[in-house]
């Protein structure tokens, strides 16, 4: 049984069949999901998601695209829903300098301030990094969460050795399986399957052979079939010792 341990399920793309979809999880497969939060209201939205299936937990955070639109009351807000239940994490926080749709120096701000707030919640954070790989690992360094996932990796093997040695944890999506991804193929084989988990990040980055299409936890199979070629050992080692990794990081039990 597979933890997709990253999907946003509140998201308008799933509006048509979103419970249908939800609803065939468990029979495909899918054991668990966690639903991180990108603003205040899809923090609320995946809290709302929580309560309505067993098998979704939520996370709540504000995406760095969004950080511009954060202010104290932003903070006091989050930390009255992160005491919801099923909210196991803070996220998804952190930066990102592809898009740049917040000024830099607004979108670090608020990630510290969001890290601290899940310090002081004792709740593990879920961290987005594009392409800001440097100020993203300077903070973590310095703020030291004490449980972290960096979502969606996306950096070196040099990165993700220190990360592991930093004790945090790498969540692969289905970029593993683009012809050309050979940084994240020699991630996957250099780091050990206990530092990893698995995500969809659906609706986005589907995985090979459905590129182009909607995604969904349905399409996480693909990523840990990659995961478990790459290191020459049996998709069922890798769902089994993934979904106990999500659940020791996110502690469900
Ligand atoms: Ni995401």
């Amino acid at each position: 049984m597979l933890f997709d341990s990253h999907a946003h399920y509140d998201d308008p793309k799933f509006d048509p069949d979103r419970d249908t979809l939800l609803s065939s999880m468990n029979k495909n497969g899918i054991e668990l999901i966690v639903n991180p939060g990108s603003d205040l209201k899809s923090s609320k939205a995946s809290v709302a998601l929580a309560k309505k299936y067993d098998f979704i937990y939520a996370a709540v955070g504000v995406h760095p695209h969004d950080a511009k639109s954060m202010n104290g009351e932003t903070i006091s807000e989050l930390a009255l829903l992160a005491r919801e239940k099923k909210v196991v994490a803070i996220g998804e926080i952190g930066l990102d300098y592809y898009y740049d749709n917040s000024p830099r120096e607004t979108q670090k701000y608020w990630l510290i301030q969001q890290l601290k707030l899940a310090k002081r919640l004792r709740l593990p954070v879920i961290i987005h990094d594009r392409d800001a790989h440097g100020d993203c690992m300077d903070i973590l360094r310095r703020e030291k969460p004490e449980k972290c996932v960096l979502h969606s990796f996306s950096g070196s093997v040099e990165m993700a050795e220190e990360a592991v040695h930093l004790g945090m944890m790498l969540s692969i999506s289905g970029p593993l399986t683009y012809k050309n991804n050979h940084k994240t193929v020699e991630v996957v084989k250099r780091i050990p399957l206990e530092f990893l988990m698995i995500e969809t990040d659906s609706p986005y980055l589907p995985p090979e052979p459905h590129r182009g299409e909607r995604n969904s936890s349905l399409n996480v199979k693909y990523v840990a079939q990659k995961i478990a070629d790459l290191k020459g050992i049996s998709f069922e080692e890798v769902s089994q010792q993934t979904n106990l990794n999500a659940r020791n990081f996110f502690s469900i039990r």
